[in-house]
């Protein structure tokens, strides 16, 4: 089991999830996050060192069993990127994926890929 986590644009929430849900990827845990990536730099102001504005984003959970993983990546990758035409953007986002020990179904207790 593996536990995607994608960092998206806020606007792009809506069209990932559509593309998930098409390719059978219905579950999924979504927050409103803020953060910055490689682009942002520390700047003095008045002498002072200033941080730039965390920018709001999109953190996607979602846990998968093996066989779903690269369809999760590629959903993601494709309703990112919407009209296939367009080209890539800096702060698109990223996608991590961690192993993921357990998953215990509350309901049932059911554990493992069954509960997933
Ligand atoms: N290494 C990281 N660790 C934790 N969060 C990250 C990391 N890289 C990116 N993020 C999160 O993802 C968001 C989008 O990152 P972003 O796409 O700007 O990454 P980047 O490495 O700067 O790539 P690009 O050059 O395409 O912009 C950030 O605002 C931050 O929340
Ligand atoms: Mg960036």
């Amino acid at each position: 089991m593996k536990l995607v986590t994608a960092i998206i644009r806020a606007y792009q929430t809506d069209q990932v999830r559509e593309e998930l849900i098409a390719n059978g990827i219905t579950r999924i845990t979504v927050s409103r996050v803020s953060g910055h990536g490689a682009q942002q730099r520390v700047e003095v102001y008045r002498g002072k060192k200033v941080i730039p504005d965390l920018i709001p984003k999109v953190r996607l959970e979602i846990a998968v069993n093996e066989d779903f993983v690269e369809k999760a990546i590629e959903a993601i990758m494709v309703g990112v990127k919407g009209d296939a035409a367009k080209e890539g953007q800096i702060g698109d986002g990223k996608i991590f994926v961690t192993t993921l020990d357990e998953c215990i179904r509350i309901r049932t207790g059911e554990r493992g890929t069954t509960a997933i």
